[in-house]
């Protein structure tokens, strides 16, 4: 028998169904699979208004944790393998996720073997090197990341996941497409269950990564890796001075996160397409450099 234990935050359940989808196939009689999630003392309500929306960027971006709710585990040496379940909240982990790794609950990874399994809209490299040094520095042994994301074009996927996130449409409308992940590619999900498997039965992850990454578990899209970098650090500059310059919930703050929405909207998209036009000819001129530069970033 083998041991895996689910740890992951999901606060419309899509991240809960890609998991899901990726363990069903591992047969109970083989496999033990504890879940644990992790919960905001204050949970985060779904669906969002505009303002809470705004409101937990600063601290989202600067890593400022919440309070969660006490979590316990039990037996922890007979785990073969931890599953982290994230998403990503303004191009880093989401607040629980993050405040999880930074907490005493985060011990449990000590040692163990590491997955990771993202379910975002595009854009979440940067908060895989934040994710990446968190489970370094609780000596965590991270062996795999899968990676499923909305595949529609970047500026439909903004305006599909604003109406999903704050007004609760999901499905498609008269112009746009589902919001989120697509179903299909959820379901396909299963295809990295006899890998996990496969390395758990051997007891060895030093091919799980190539193996998964043969099979479609990272897609990462130039243009878009490079516009989360630029908006990244454009990001570090607005939460500096939304944190020093204001205090929570004060009228100041308010103000500033009103200035940071409009700023979003234009870069989205103003700025973003024409910068996409030229990350895509920097791609199609520089092909082996910009592939080297993806494998970096996405490495472990
Ligand atoms: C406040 C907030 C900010 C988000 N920022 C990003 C982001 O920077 N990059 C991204 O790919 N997805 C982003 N998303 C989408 C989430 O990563 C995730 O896919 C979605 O919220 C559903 O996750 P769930 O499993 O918790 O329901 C954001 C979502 C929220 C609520």
């Amino acid at each position: 028998m083998k041991n895996i234990l689910v740890i992951y935050y999901s606060q419309t359940g899509q991240l809960k169904n890609i998991l899901n989808s990726i363990l069903e196939p591992l047969n109970p009689k083989t496999y033990n699979i504890d879940y644990k999630e992790i919960k905001p003392s204050k949970p985060y309500k779904f669906p969002w208004s505009a303002e809470n929306f705004f409101e937990v960027f600063p601290n989202s971006k600067s890593g400022i944790s919440c309070k969660l709710e006490p979590m316990s585990f039990e037996n922890t040496e007979k785990y073969d393998l931890i599953i982290l379940g994230l998403q990503v909240w303004y191009l880093e982990a989401s607040i629980p996720v993050s405040s999880f790794l930074k907490s005493k609950y985060a011990k449990i990874l000590n040692g163990k073997n590491i997955i990771t399994v993202y379910g975002v809209r595009n854009m979440w490299i940067n908060a895989h090197q934040t994710v990446k040094k968190l489970i370094y520095k609780q000596n965590g042994n991270y062996l795999g990341n899968i990676v499923l994301a909305d595949r529609h074009n970047n500026l439909i996927s903004v305006l599909t996941i604003v109406r999903w996130l704050i007004h609760n449409k999901k499905n498609k409308g008269k112009l746009l497409p589902a919001a989120g992940i697509s179903k299909k590619e959820i379901f396909e999900a299963k295809k990295f269950s006899p890998l996990i498997s496969k390395a758990l039965q051997k007891n060895s992850f030093n091919n799980l990564q190539k193996e998964l990454l043969k099979k479609g578990a990272i897609s990462v899209d130039y243009h878009i890796m490079k516009t989360e970098f630029a908006g990244s650090k454009i990001f570090n500059i607005w939460t500096s001075i939304i944190l020093n310059k204001s205090k929570t919930n004060s009228k100041k703050r308010k103000l500033l996160l009103k200035l940071f929405e409009f700023y979003l909207y234009f870069v989205i998209f103003v700025i973003s397409p024409i910068s996409s036009i030229v990350f895509k000819l920097i791609r199609l001129l520089f092909h082996k450099k910009t592939e080297k530069e993806i494998l970096r970033q996405t490495s472990f």
